[in-house]
């Protein structure tokens, strides 16, 4: 018997429903296997949590992480924590302290899914690098509450946080059999930082010189996301650039509850770390309609991590059986069904 302790950390609003819903599939699997165990190990990390602790997670809270095999996340983030605690005190600690440097995001139409794009070919994957960059969190307020008041928020990208990234980017292309790479850049207004990600892209490409490699400001990538989504294979980007245009990726899914994103440390040193790309929902959190279809993905590639392949593909199979079938969906695709239907038909699939 093959055994996996995965850390939970459900977080708030809908991340709990969803987490739950990953946790009831995940067990089904477990049982069709028959030869491999997962030991859910929940945590109460939250802005729950927080208002009556004064923080988002324990102060040895990455120890207590540090020997599990992999972490599922729901989200984090509620109103009543201001944003930037909440997420400054336990995501972004976690995805820095793992160093899980790649946020690997894929944008892909299932089937059954309808894109609001005419242009229906997508199937690209963003790296998004997730250590650094516009994340750093470093900056200073002058002369606070004043007319002269003055905010710097500073960007830090270092030569080894560049190119590990750009450099996994051309790798997962290679070892995906795709020829073609894009980098998000700014270099025309972000005269530091992006005149050096430019620089460490053309270097790392010289390596890989039988790849499509172009660059694109992220402005006119954003529109051509929209405009060609099909030319597009493997696109590589900053912190804040793959943020912003992974939401977009998944909204041209349909939903931005149907992507998944998986916080990596390739070397496998600490554990990675698996989430749906979507917040806590606030504004439908306890309605029981969050779409599970993202942190399911999020699981599937879990599971691949986990070197649980074949797992990992049934999962996808049952997901895509359902959304092809059409006819229990959540509301955010169109449909009437609840979160829990929707996972009962996956688990009904499988
Ligand atoms: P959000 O992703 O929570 O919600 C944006 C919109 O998408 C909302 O209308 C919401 O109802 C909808 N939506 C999101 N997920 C959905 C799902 N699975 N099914 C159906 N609809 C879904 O983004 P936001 O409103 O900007 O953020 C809300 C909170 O979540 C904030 O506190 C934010 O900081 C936090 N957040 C956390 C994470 C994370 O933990 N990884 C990610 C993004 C935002
Ligand atoms: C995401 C989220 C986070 C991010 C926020 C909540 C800090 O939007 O995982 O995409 O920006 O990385
Ligand atoms: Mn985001």
């Amino acid at each position: 018997m093959q055994k996996f302790t995965i850390k939970l950390i459900p977080g708030d609003g809908i991340g709990i429903d969803v987490i739950n819903e990953a946790v009831r599939v995940l067990q089904r699997l477990s049982e069709l296997h028959g030869g491999v165990k997962f030991d859910f190990q929940p945590l109460p990390w939250s802005c729950e949590y927080y208002l009556k602790t004064n923080c988002m997670m324990p102060q040895d809270g990455l120890q207590i992480l540090a020997d599990c095999d992999s972490i599922l996340l729901g989200a984090v983030g509620f109103p009543g924590v201001p944003d930037h605690i909440s997420l400054r005190e336990l995501l972004l600690p976690i995805r820095v302290g793992f160093d899980q440097y790649v946020n690997l995001r894929p944008v892909k139409l299932l089937p059954g899914l309808s894109s609001p794009l005419k242009n229906e070919a997508i199937d690209f994957v963003v790296i998004r690098e997730n250590s650094e960059g516009e994340y750093c969190g470093s900056g200073e307020i002058k002369s606070p509450d004043t007319p002269a008041e003055t905010v710097i928020q500073n960007s830090v990208f270092t030569r080894k946080g560049t190119e590990r990234i750009i450099r996994y980017a051309f790798e997962y292309a290679k070892n995906h059999r795709l020829h073609k790479v894009m980098s998000a850049t700014k270099s025309n207004a972000l005269n530091y930082s992006m005149v050096f990600w430019d620089k460490v892209f053309a270097e790392v490409k010289s390596d890989y010189e039988s790849f499509e490699a172009s660059q694109m400001h992220i402005d006119a990538l954003a529109g051509y996301f929209i405009m060609h989504p099909d030319r597009l294979q493997v696109v590589v980007a900053s912190n804040l650039f793959g943020d912003i245009l992974t939401d977009l990726g998944s909204a041209m899914l349909g939903s931005i509850g149907i992507s998944p994103s998986a916080n990596l440390n390739p070397e496998g040193k600490y554990p990675s770390m698996f989430e749906p790309i979507h917040g806590s929902a606030p504004d439908i959190a306890g309605k029981g309609i969050a779409n599970p279809v993202g942190t399911l993905w999020a699981a599937a590639m879990m599971l691949d991590h986990l070197k649980l392949e074949d797992m990992s593909s049934k999962l996808m199979d049952a997901v895509s059986k359902v959304l092809l079938a059409g006819n229990v969906r959540t509301p955010d695709i169109g449909g009437k069904s609840s979160t829990t239907e929707v996972t009962d038909a996956v688990i009904a699939a499988l």
